[in-house]
């Protein structure tokens, strides 16, 4: 039967199909435009698809938590370019599947089991300021944002997989920056580089096979050596596994649940959390550097709080609650950059949202980078001013950094205690300086990044 839809129920527009290309080209200004434009609730036409925007975080709630169950992630632009490599893990799968992965994997990353992770992430990332030493003496300059991308790797896999990993950690990296160098990178039509193109995705067959091959053989040993039993099960108990955090790594937590695990979903489980929790994190660490480096009136508090709490020693979980200017420069950060910048959703029946009329396989887009810096709930939109978030009551669904409803981010505390420990630790002993006119300007790949990644000067403090 074909329905008509009475006219006014569709939202605001472009006429035309929007050319793919253009789009990609600076999907940024693209969204930002359509908001501008058309309002609150916009829609368009690309490559065969009508695709909703929703900019008030109500519309947000309402797609993503109230009645989230009629949005599915099968069939999104998302899925098309993660499945290949991660399955059907836990970013991916829908329905059913979905809650029985979720109710798998979160003991392992409520707040009490990710505190276990603390002297991980501070040994790393002393680890890194000690690889530094030469450019500090120099002062030769750093990329700083490959030098996130490689800690927080580091920093996971260490926490999922245990000490396992040392001996592989060097072709575990090179598998995964393959792998993120292929997704997420669009290749316009007609491709200017075919050779190029062909050997990103040879590349990326490789790294799969390889990623696939290790974690397999993880698990496997894993079982042999009974690890999957006894495990802390997410308590953070302090089992004090060699090399893991002091509850156990993240894999054997996972082993340890009393659901029926195959060897199948935990390289999926395994896969995702690696690639979906190491360059997000990176690039929350890499934004707030560069805004605290704008920002010295900013730079300032954080020091002073970083001084006057840790005294020179190595900051631990028990201090998160005492470094609350660190946990505000960090989410500003991700107010201003956001590295989740689009959530994408495909509607399974039909609804009305926001008034409007939504058919069912409709796309329907709910994008960070415009909440965050929507002008009606927001003082100053692009102004850096971490304060904000000082008891801040945010409209709920506002600030979505980590997503929302039921598919909220999993690692979210995980990433939260990962981000202000670094952050306290860089900054007890180094000052991160911009290179003098290096071009800083926002990327939305899977995550945001900056585009020429971003160069700075350390100096020690
Ligand atoms: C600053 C760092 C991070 C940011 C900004 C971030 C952001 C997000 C967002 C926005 C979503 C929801 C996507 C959607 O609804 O379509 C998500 C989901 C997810 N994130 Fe994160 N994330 C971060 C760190 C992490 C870490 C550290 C891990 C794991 C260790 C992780 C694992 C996941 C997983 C597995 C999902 C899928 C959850 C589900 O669908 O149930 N993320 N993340």
């Amino acid at each position: 039967m074909v329905r008509t839809v009475p006219t006014h129920t569709v939202p605001p527009g472009p006429a035309d199909d929007v050319d793919m290309a253009l789009m990609r080209e600076s999907p940024l200004d693209f969204i930002t435009g359509l908001a501008r434009r058309y309002g609150d609730v916009t829609r368009h036409r690309a490559a065969g698809d009508t695709v909703y925007l929703l900019n008030r975080p109500e519309y947000a709630k309402h797609v993503l938590k109230d009645n989230g169950a009629n949005y599915t992630k099968e069939g999104t632009p998302d899925d098309a370019m993660l499945r290949p490599l991660l399955g059907n893990g836990l970013l991916t799968s829908n329905g059913a599947d979905w809650a029985r992965q979720r109710h798998l994997t979160a003991p392992a990353f409520r707040p009490s089991a990710v505190r276990t992770f603390d002297e991980i992430v501070t040994d790393a990332t002393t680890a890194m300021l000690e690889r530094w030493r030469p450019s500090l003496e120099s002062g030769a300059p750093v990329e700083v944002d490959e030098q996130f991308t490689a800690l927080t790797l580091g920093i996971l896999t260490h926490a999922i997989l245990g000490a396992d990993i040392d001996g592989i950690g060097e072709g575990f990296s090179r598998a995964v920056d393959a792998v993120n160098r292929c997704i997420g990178h669009y290749v316009p039509s007609p491709d200017p580089d075919p050779a190029d193109t062909a050997r990103r995705y040879a590349d990326f067959g490789r790294a799969r096979v390889f990623l696939n091959t290790v974690t397999r053989t993880l698990i496997a040993s894993r079982r042999l050596s009974g690890g999957s039993s006894g495990g802390s099960g997410g308590s953070g108990g302090g089992s004090g596994r060699d090399g893991a955090g002091k509850g156990g790594n993240l894999l054997d937590t996972m082993m340890s649940t009393d659901h029926l695990v195959s060897d199948e979903d935990l390289r999926d489980q395994v896969l995702t959390i690696v690639m979906a929790g190491h360059e997000t994190t990176a690039k929350s660490l890499t934004w707030t550097l560069y805004l605290l480096d704008r920002h010295p009136e900013e730079l300032a508090k954080v020091r002073e709080e970083v001084d006057r709490v840790l005294g020179g020693r190595p900051p631990t979980a028990a201090d998160l609650q005492d470094l609350p200017a660190c946990r505000r420069a960090i989410q500003e950060a991700m107010r201003l950059y956001p590295p989740v910048w689009l959530i994408s959703r495909r509607a399974v029946a039909e609804d009305t949202v926001g008034g409007y009329h939504v058919e069912p396989g409709t796309l329907v887009c709910v994008s960070q980078w415009v909440l965050h810096r929507h002008p009606d709930y927001w003082d100053a939109p692009d102004a850096y001013r971490p304060d904000r978030f000082d008891g801040a009551d945010l409209p709920s669904h506002l600030y979505l950094p980590f997503g929302g409803g039921d598919r909220i981010c999993v690692g979210q505390h995980f990433a939260m205690l990962e981000a202000v420990l670094v952050l306290a630790t860089l900054l007890q002993s180094v000052r991160l300086e911009l290179v003098e006119g290096f071009p800083v300007e926002p990327e939305a790949l899977v995550t945001l990044r900056p585009k020429h990644g971003m160069t700075m000067i350390a100096r020690p403090r």
